[in-house]
C-alpha cells in the first residue's frame, strides 16, 4: 500500500473515530483493508482505497472504519474489575441507592456483548435483587458489526472457552447448533446502542457505574480528556468510571481520585472538585 494511500485511510480513521494509528501500522491497516476489499468485491486493497478517494462519505467509508476497529474482549476480561465490582461497588451503591431502588449502568466500548453478559452475570448471581430495581444498563458500539453480535449474544466454543467458567457456561447459555446463545431475559435487559464516542453522545441518565474499558488506550491525549470530562458530568455523586488495565485518569482529568480495591483501582468524582457541575 502506497504511503499516500495509509495516510488517506489512518487521517480518516482519526477523523472519524479518533483511533490513532501511527506509522509503522500500515500492515495492520493493508491486512484490514485487504479483508474488507475482499468481502466488497474489491480486487485489491488499492482499488478500494481508490474507490473511497473517488466517492467521499460512502458507506465503504463506514466500513472501513468499523474495520480499524479492534474489538478484542472476552468473557471477565483481566477478572479484578469484575471482583471490585462484586465486593465493593456493588454492595455500596446498592446501600446508597437502597430508597431509590435505582441503577444505572454504562458500558462505553461494549464490542461483541462479553464484558455487559459478564457484568449481568455477576448481577444475576451474586445481587439478584437488582433485577427488579428500576436498573437500566445502556451498552454502547462504535463498530456495527460488532454490535451486532452483541445484540445477538452467540459465542463460538472458542468464545466462551475465554474467561467464562463452565457453571456459567451451563447456567446462563443455551446451545444453539455450533454455538452458545446467552440468556435471553438477561439479554434483553441490556440496551445496546450505536454510538462514537467522539461524536454525539446517546442520552443517559445519572450514572452509578460506567466500565469504559480498553477503548482510552486508541485516543489522543486530548481526545482522553475530553471523554472522560464527559463521564464526570454523567456520573453520579459517588458513582465510579472502571477503565482498562492500561489506562487511568492520571495527569488527563483532576477531577477524578483513584480509588484502590484489592487487585484494582477504579475512579469517583472528587466530591471537593466543583468539577461535577462544570
Ligand atoms: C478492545 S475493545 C474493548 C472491549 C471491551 N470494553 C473490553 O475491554 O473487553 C475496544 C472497542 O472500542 C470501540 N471503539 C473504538 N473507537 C471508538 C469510538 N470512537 N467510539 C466508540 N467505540 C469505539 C471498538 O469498536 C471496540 O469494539
Amino acid at each position: 500500500m502506497t504511503t499516500a494511500d495509509f495516510d488517506y485511510v489512518r487521517e480518516y480513521v482519526r477523523v472519524q473515530a479518533a483511533i490513532v494509528l501511527e506509522p509503522g501500522k500500515e500492515y495492520l491497516v493493508e491486512s484490514r483493508l485487504h479483508t474488507l476489499a475482499r468481502h466488497e468485491k474489491f480486487a485489491s486493497p488499492d482499488e478500494l482505497v481508490a474507490q473511497l478517494r473517488a466517492k467521499p462519505q460512502s458507506d465503504l467509508h463506514r466500513k472501513v472504519v468499523d474495520a480499524m476497529t479492534t474489538n478484542e474482549t472476552s468473557f471477565f476480561r483481566d477478572i479484578h474489575p469484575f471482583e471490585a465490582l462484586k465486593k465493593g461497588l456493588l454492595p455500596e451503591i446498592i446501600k446508597r441507592n437502597a430508597e431509590s431502588r435505582q441503577l444505572n449502568f454504562w458500558c462505553g466500548a461494549a464490542s461483541t456483548g462479553q464484558e455487559s453478559y459478564s457484568v449481568m452475570m455477576t448481577l444475576a448471581e451474586h445481587f439478584p435483587e437488582l433485577l427488579s430495581w428500576n436498573f437500566k444498563y445502556i451498552a454502547t458500539e462504535l463498530c456495527q458489526d460488532a454490535m451486532a453480535r452483541a445484540k445477538a449474544g452467540r459465542y463460538s466454543q472458542l468464545e466462551v472457552n475465554r474467561g467464562l467458567p463452565a457453571t456459567l457456561l451451563v447456567k446462563y447459555f443455551a446451545r444453539q447448533g455450533a454455538e452458545w446463545e446467552f440468556r435471553e431475559d438477561l439479554r434483553k435487559r441490556v440496551d445496546f446502542r450505536e454510538m462514537n464516542l467522539i461524536k454525539e453522545w446517546v442520552w443517559m441518565p445519572p450514572l452509578d457505574i460506567v466500565f469504559l474499558r480498553n477503548v482510552l488506550i486508541y485516543f489522543d491525549i486530548e481526545t482522553k480528556k475530553t471523554i472522560l470530562g464527559k463521564v464526570r458530568k454523567l456520573l453520579r455523586p459517588g458513582g465510579y468510571l472502571v477503565l482498562g488495565g492500561a489506562e487511568t485518569t492520571l495527569n488527563l482529568d483532576d477531577g477524578f481520585e483513584r480509588v484502590a480495591f484489592d487487585k484494582t483501582a477504579c475512579y469517583r468524582v472528587k466530591q471537593s472538585s466543583g468539577k461535577a457541575d462544570q
